[in-house]
């Protein structure tokens, strides 16, 4: 579960004739501004290191222009880096030859685009085996799959339908069919949900979830949404400028944003939904047998109702029960008072 499948190092991206010559000026401190403001180049990655976990969901999120679809399109080399390194399961992507890049990139990737990019002339169920068609499978397997695939989204029933006749939420579907149906280790998600409504895109995100329990894949999420981010990642990383200004869990990041941008970013979440109680918790509290208990796990807006009720401390327990802190009413007030400042 620990093991790094994505590593960046050292990753800077110039765009224009010159990048080489100037990335030296980028590490000597010059920033996005100034380097277009004076050398007309754009800077897209400013020394970047990242590791990202096998099968766990990486968000990566940041305004607009500052570097995300830059980033995630360096992981299967989409786009070539001006310096710097990608390496997949141990292996440095950037060296691939062409042949063995097409090769990972049809095996190891899938991609779910926001526009959802499906061949308006083919039915759902050719869109899905789009992909597969490389893979050297007789023609009722390749049906198979993509049938399972349609099942899994959702969309049985539909497979002899065109794109245009389904709802956006619904050719997101076939999307995340398709890229899901070759079976990469990797899946690349471009603000793949940013398009739909409310309600279909939170429908989305909660499938997403509920597959990848089963997947496991190692799922790079771009977004500008913050509540998105919080639901989705295991990790967050935010960019600014080409910057990776802070990559952490939802708590760290709403705990401890590390600049102002990121305070901006999470400034306006309600942490009281977002945060577990493992997060505020006292450790070095003892089990009070008279006490109430809640879970670790729970977020601290489930714990108010005990909370509220109960005079005293409640104990916090694991998943085996065990005793593992103490969490206060002054504990609460302190999540309250810092959401303030
Ligand atoms: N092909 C390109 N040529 C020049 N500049 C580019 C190119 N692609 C992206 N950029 C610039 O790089 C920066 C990062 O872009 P992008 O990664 O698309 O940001 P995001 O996905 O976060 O909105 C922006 O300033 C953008 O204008
Ligand atoms: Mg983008």
């Amino acid at each position: 579960m620990s093991e790094v499948k994505i590593k960046i190092e050292n990753l800077y991206k110039i765009f224009g004739p010159r990048a080489k010559e100037y990335t030296n000026k980028v590490k000597s401190g010059i920033d996005k501004d100034e380097l277009l403001a004076k050398y007309n180049h754009v800077l897209g990655l400013d020394n970047i290191n990242l590791d990202i976990k096998e099968q766990s969901i990486q968000v990566v999120m940041g305004l607009s222009g500052s570097g995300k679809s830059t980033l995630i399109r360096h992981i299967n080399r989409l786009i070539e880096p001006t310096e710097g390194t990608v390496l997949v399961d141990g292996e440095d992507i950037t060296k691939l030859n062409k042949a063995d890049l097409l090769e990972f990139r049809r095996n190891k990737t899938g991609m779910v685009f926001q526009r959802f990019a499906l061949f308006p002339h083919h039915n759902i169920l050719d869109n899905v085996q789009f992909g597969l068609s490389i893979k050297n499978l007789d023609k009722s397997e390749s049906k198979d799959k993509a049938m399972y695939w349609i099942e899994k989204v959702g969309l049985t029933g539909f497979e002899n339908k065109f794109p245009n006749q389904l709802s956006g939420g619904m050719q997101q579907r076939v999307g995340l069919a398709r890229a899901l149906a070759i079976d990469p280790d990797i899946l690349l998600m471009d603000e793949a949900f940013s398009a739909l409504d409310p309600l279909i895109r939170t429908d989305m995100q909660d499938q997403l979830l509920d597959l990848q329990k089963n997947l496991k894949k190692t799922i790079i999420f771009i977004t500008h949404d913050l509540d998105e981010a919080l639901k989705l990642g295991d990790r967050i990383a935010i960019l600014n400028g080409g910057k990776l200004v802070q990559d952490g869990n939802a708590e760290e990041i709403l705990l401890n944003p590390a600049d102002e941008y990121v305070s901006n970013f999470v400034k306006d979440v309600n942490r009281i939904k977002v945060l577990k109680i493992g997060s505020i918790m006292n450790i070095d509290g003892n089990m009070n047998e008279s006490n109430p208990s809640v879970m670790v796990d729970e977020s601290i807006e489930n714990c108010l109702p005990t909370m509220l009720e109960s005079e005293s401390s409640l104990n916090v327990l694991d998943n085996d029960k065990n005793f593992v802190g103490v969490i206060s009413k002054n504990n609460i007030a302190e999540i309250l008072r810092r959401s303030k400042d």
